[in-house]
């Protein structure tokens, strides 16, 4: 008798500050996912949908209030739960997302917004990954990393990160997977292929 192995969906989130690398590793971990079988969505946020799409724009036209910001996240983002995430996860995919509300946190907070509640008001819309991965890095390299053409201040810039990082860095729940984005790439997506083996995942 044979029978098909039902696999569980999850929910990965890759977080970090720019420049920390998360899209090479969502990359080389979805390659190393799909390799070992599993049905692999890859996907960001902001995304490319009408809230993403002007938020992106904000960045060049002048940002939003950091209220009015929040809200776009948040809208952009239960759109990207209800017609990807969800779907996806219930059909038994391995989800990879490139930045979810732990970077509302850590960005709209750097703007002064509270943490716990903009905690509270995404756990009301978007589900708790079963892996966050928060790359880390010292904002000064992630500043150097990072292409700032036309970016005039950059110490202001390091500024903000620097907050930023600072709430990144308080996060335990849920207990992040917390990795050195100074270590090889390899060795990043070793330990993450490891954490995923763990849960199941391959
Ligand atoms: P980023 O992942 O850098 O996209 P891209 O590489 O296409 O520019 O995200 C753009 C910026 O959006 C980044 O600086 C972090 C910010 N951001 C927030 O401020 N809040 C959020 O909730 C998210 C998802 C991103």
């Amino acid at each position: 008798m044979s029978h098909e192995t039902v696999r569980r969906g999850l929910l990965v989130a890759f977080e970090g500050i720019d420049g920390a690398g998360k899209t090479t590793q969502v990359a080389r971990v979805a390659e190393a996912l799909r390799t070992a079988g599993r049905e692999v969505v890859v996907t960001h946020e902001p995304t490319d949908g009408p809230w993403g799409r002007r938020l992106r724009a904000s960045a060049s036209t002048g940002r939003l209030s950091p209220v009015e910001e929040l809200e776009a996240f948040i809208a952009d983002r239960q759109e990207h739960v209800e017609t990807l995430l969800r779907p996806s996860v219930d059909a038994g995919r391995v989800v990879l997302v490139d930045r979810y509300y732990f970077s509302s946190m850590a960005y709209q907070g750097a703007r002064g917004l509270d943490v716990d509640e903009i905690r509270r008001r995404n756990e009301a819309i978007a589900p708790r990954p079963d892996l966050l991965v928060i790359l880390t890095l010292d904002p000064k390299d992630g500043v150097a990393r990072v292409n700032h053409r036309g970016q005039s201040n950059l110490f202001e810039r390091e500024e903000d990160l620097r907050r930023s990082a600072a709430i990144f860095a308080a996060i335990t729940d849920p207990t992040p997977l917390r990795l050195d984005a100074t270590q090889p790439r390899e060795a990043i997506t070793d330990a993450i292929v490891a954490a995923l083996r763990d849960l199941g995942a391959l």
